[in-house]
């Protein structure tokens, strides 16, 4: 076996710009832990921005079609669901990305002369930076207050910005890439950043024939398989370690029973890993949990919904029924 101390005792942090040891510890926890894992949060590089794209593109990747369908299709009920009583609100959106579902919405709440101001939350500073410049020429007119950070941090400072109604906007399933107990803890913990007469617009995908939902996970130009791959990349780059990209192969499942579909990197052969002074074994067929993407069945939602503290209150779907935007209200 391979004397492994001229690793161990490399100097740290790398040379490499934009170190972030946050990004190190986590990535140690997930490789050290068994089975081993990795946060979905860090998939979203430039270059996984990029690849997450062409999978939204992509033939076999629907939701982001089947909400896009929801809002363009019936972009009036749902305005009307979240104008409710006419009192002005604060439109908060976790996870804005480039809104381009929510412009539909935010136009359509303009036209109807609802009052309220758009709140776009996202952990990246430059989606908020292009929200702030792009909108305004897109919507004149728009009351608009993007707030970069953390989704419950912002939640918070939101609420001491005004007193107003708070809408939620949670779109694109994100809620998927949480396992259920964690998906509940989540909006229990979404409730209590909000008040009564508050409401929550959530997108989620929805239980179907598990061959159309592998699919979407498993897309034939692999964009999907180079979007996990990635992440290995992105590890080599910013960690200075050294993954074999070629050692790993992509393994996406799906069981229908449960509703999750998840991602796997397997180890291809015995090898070693080394990062941030620590070297990393692999067996033959030991394989790295890469994602989660749950299911749920409507029920489920409205159970989850309740469970949290919420009424369901209106669900839009999309023709085929594959995807979900439920407006959930906080219970009396
Ligand atoms: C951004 C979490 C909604 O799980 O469908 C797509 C991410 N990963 N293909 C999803 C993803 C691989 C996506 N979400």
């Amino acid at each position: 076996m391979k004397n492994t101390d001229n690793f161990t005792t490399m100097t740290q942090p790398p040379h490499v710009a934009n170190f972030n040891q946050q990004f190190c510890d986590d990535v140690l926890t997930g490789l050290q832990a068994s089975p081993k894992y990795m946060q979905a949060k860090y998939f979203y590089d430039a270059a996984g921005d990029e690849l997450f794209q062409k999978i939204m593109n992509c033939e076999e990747y629907y939701p982001t079609d089947c909400e896009l369908e929801i809002f363009t299709e019936q972009t009036e009920a749902v305005a009307q669901a979240l104008i409710a009583d006419g009192s002005p609100f604060d439109l908060i959106e976790l996870g804005a990305g480039d809104a381009m579902k929510s412009t539909h919405l935010l136009r359509c709440l303009q036209q109807k002369q609802a009052d309220f101001t758009y709140m776009p939350i996202d952990i990246s500073g430059h989606v908020i930076n292009l929200l702030n410049d792009t909108l305004p020429k897109a919507l004149p007119g728009l009351q608009l207050n993007g707030l970069t950070g953390e989704y419950f941090d912002m939640l918070k400072k939101a609420a001491n910005l005004s007193d107003r109604r708070k809408v939620v906007l949670f779109m694109g399933s994100n809620i998927g890439n949480m396992p259920v107990p964690e998906a509940e803890e989540f909006c229990k913990e979404l409730r209590r950043h909000l008040s009564i007469n508050d409401s929550v617009l959530i997108g989620i995908d929805l239980k179907k024939n598990p061959k159309t939902i592998l699919a979407a996970y498993n897309d034939k130009e692999g964009f999907t398989r180079d979007f996990n791959l990635n992440l290995l990349k992105r590890i080599n780059r910013e960690l200075e370690a050294n993954f074999d990209l070629t050692q790993f192969e992509h393994y996406p499942m799906y069981d229908p029973e449960t509703g999750s579909c998840k991602s796997y990197l397997v180890s291809l052969t015995d090898q070693e890993v080394h990062l941030c002074d620590t070297t990393v074994q692999f067996h033959k067929d030991e394989y790295i949990f890469m994602e989660v993407s749950q299911k749920y069945t409507v029920q489920q939602t409205d159970q989850m919904a309740t469970q949290a503290g919420f009424t369901p209150v209106q669900h839009f779907m999309d023709s085929k029924g594959w995807f979900l935007d439920a407006v959930w209200q906080v219970s009396q």
